[in-house]
């Protein structure tokens, strides 16, 4: 009899569910005004809500706890067990933000400095600190000055100021958790395509022109968006501390063609000659240069034809003639 018991007992023990010990981890945990404190209907309503506790913590498993070791997100997101989405921590890995060869003593973000450790929810929850509207103030606890340049731009008005879910935030134009570094040449030819997304009829006109044609080639040295526009600046056209308006256009171009001058700067960059009321003078162009070409190519295949006809006429007279 004493035996069952210790069976029993036993057992109990080995085969506790998992969400039984979750509920012990309350106990303690669980109590309001205990140190260290894990909010319950919180956790619960996570994107980790249903695994047990024991998940992330494998070596708790009763109290006094022993070394508790710290969580590694990469467990489960890396190798992607448990349905847990992979690409994101992948992408981490080969970042700017996973370099060990930080200057200095700078402190790299990891998985918890953006997404918390208990309460994360899906981005697009307004509770998550990672939710759009979020993203610039939480890269702005470590790239202060980005932020301030971006705050004032059009990019970041639209997003901060006017809710508007199509602007950009700093994780879209830095490709997420891949975030190169800026120096790559591949990542400054990919945000070409990124503001393309966005702006789609510019990056068709961008690439009739000269700067265009040459990046299309993977070559960086001519002009990109952001060599014209500006990076964390970038303004409306029509406001004169854009880098492109009146009193500025000109030194822009400038950084890369020294000698020029006012007149070089009336190069179309958005050339699009089917738009006669933006661009007059290259739409009639355009016309001009077009009539003239299908006219010489009428004119010389009326004359083809008639010179044939005749030359085929003569020849018949001449047989007629025999
Ligand atoms: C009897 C109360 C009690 C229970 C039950 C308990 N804990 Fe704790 N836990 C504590 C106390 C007190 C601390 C803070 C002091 C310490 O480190 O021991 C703590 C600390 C921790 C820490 C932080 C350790 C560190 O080094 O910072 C983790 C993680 C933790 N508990 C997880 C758990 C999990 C998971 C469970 C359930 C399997 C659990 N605890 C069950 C009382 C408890
Ligand atoms: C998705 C993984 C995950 C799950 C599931 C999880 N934790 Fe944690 N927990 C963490 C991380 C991350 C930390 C931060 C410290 C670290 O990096 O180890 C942490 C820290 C703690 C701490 C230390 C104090 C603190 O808040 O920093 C306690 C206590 C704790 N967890 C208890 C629990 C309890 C109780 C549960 C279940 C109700 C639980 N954890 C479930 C990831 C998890
Ligand atoms: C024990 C495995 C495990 C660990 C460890 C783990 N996760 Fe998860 N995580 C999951 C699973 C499974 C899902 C998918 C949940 C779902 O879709 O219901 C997930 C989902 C997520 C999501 C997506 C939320 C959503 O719904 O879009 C984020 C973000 C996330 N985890 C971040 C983390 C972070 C940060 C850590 C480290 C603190 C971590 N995870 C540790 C298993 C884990
Ligand atoms: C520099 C900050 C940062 C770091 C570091 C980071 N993330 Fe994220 N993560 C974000 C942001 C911001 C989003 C939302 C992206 C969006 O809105 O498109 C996100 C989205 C996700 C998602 C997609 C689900 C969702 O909530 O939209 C998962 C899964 C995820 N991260 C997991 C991880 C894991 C695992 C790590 C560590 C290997 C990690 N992240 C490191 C900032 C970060
Ligand atoms: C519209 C696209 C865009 C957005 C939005 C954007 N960036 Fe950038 N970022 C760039 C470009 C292009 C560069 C490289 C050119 C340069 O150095 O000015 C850059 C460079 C950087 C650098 C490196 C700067 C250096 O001195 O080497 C950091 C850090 C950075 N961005 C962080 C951020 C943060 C933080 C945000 C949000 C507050 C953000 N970016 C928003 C396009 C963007
Ligand atoms: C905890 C601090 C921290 C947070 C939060 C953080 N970063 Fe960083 N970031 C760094 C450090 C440190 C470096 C420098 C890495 C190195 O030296 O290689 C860096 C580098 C960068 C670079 C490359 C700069 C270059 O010179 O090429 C970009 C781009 C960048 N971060 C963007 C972001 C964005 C976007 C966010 C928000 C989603 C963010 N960071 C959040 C610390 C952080
Ligand atoms: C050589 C410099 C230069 C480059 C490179 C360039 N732009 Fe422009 N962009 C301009 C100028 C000048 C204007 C204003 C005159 C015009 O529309 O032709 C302009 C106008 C714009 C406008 C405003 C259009 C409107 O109707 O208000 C947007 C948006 C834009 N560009 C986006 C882009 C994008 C995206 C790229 C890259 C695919 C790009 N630009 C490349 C110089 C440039
Ligand atoms: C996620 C989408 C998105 C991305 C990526 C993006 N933009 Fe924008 N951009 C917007 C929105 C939204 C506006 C607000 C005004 C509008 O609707 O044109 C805007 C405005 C602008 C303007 C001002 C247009 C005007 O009428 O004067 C310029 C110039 C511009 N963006 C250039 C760029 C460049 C260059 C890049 C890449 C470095 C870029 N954008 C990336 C969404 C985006
Ligand atoms: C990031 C550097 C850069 C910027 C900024 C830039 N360009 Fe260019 N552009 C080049 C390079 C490199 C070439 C290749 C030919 C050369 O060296 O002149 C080129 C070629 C051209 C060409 C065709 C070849 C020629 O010389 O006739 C035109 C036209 C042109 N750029 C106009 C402009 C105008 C207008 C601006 C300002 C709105 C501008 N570019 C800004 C780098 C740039």
């Amino acid at each position: 009899m004493k035996d069952l018991t210790l069976v029993f007992l036993l057992s109990c023990f080995l085969f506790a569910s998992p969400a039984a010990a979750k509920d012990s981890c309350y106990d303690c945990h669980g109590q309001k005004g205990m140190k260290p404190y894990v909010d319950k209907s919180a956790f619960e309503q996570s994107a980790h809500g249903h695994l047990a506790c024991t998940k992330c913590h494998f070596d708790v498993s009763g109290y006094p706890h022993g070394k508790v070791s710290k969580v590694n997100c990469g467990a489960c997101h890396f190798i992607g067990t448990e349905g847990a989405p992979k690409e994101q921590a992948q992408q981490y890995k080969l970042s700017v933000h996973n370099r060990v060869t930080a200057v200095g003593n700078a402190t790299l973000p990891t998985c918890q400095t953006c997404h918390g450790s208990h309460y994360i929810y899906p981005s697009a929850d307004t509770r998550s600190s990672t939710n759009r509207q979020k993203i610039p103030t939480l890269c702005s606890q470590c790239h202060p000055r980005e932020f301030e340049v971006y705050k004032n731009s059009i990019h970041g008005k639209q997003l901060l100021e006017d809710n508007n879910p199509a602007a950009p935030t700093c994780f879209q134009c830095h490709m997420e958790h891949l975030t190169p570094p800026t120096a790559s040449n591949a990542w400054q030819l990919a945000l070409i395509k990124q503001c393309g997304d966005c702006h789609s009829e510019e990056l068709k006109t961008y690439r009739k022109t000269y700067h265009g044609k040459v990046t299309k080639l993977g070559y960086v040295t001519v002009a990109k968006c952001s060599d014209c526009h500006g990076a964390h600046d970038i303004l409306m056209l029509n406001d004169p501390d854009s880098t492109l308006s009146r009193k500025n256009i000109l030194k822009t171009c400038q950084k890369c063609h020294p000698a020029a001058t006012p007149g070089f700067t009336k190069f179309y960059a958005h050339a699009e000659e089917k738009d006669r009321a933006k661009y007059p003078v290259l739409y009639y162009t355009f016309l001009f240069m077009t009539v003239l070409l299908l006219g010489t190519f009428a004119f010389f295949f009326t004359h083809t034809f008639l010179w044939a006809y005749r030359s085929l006429k003569e020849r018949m007279n001449k047989k007629g003639g025999e």
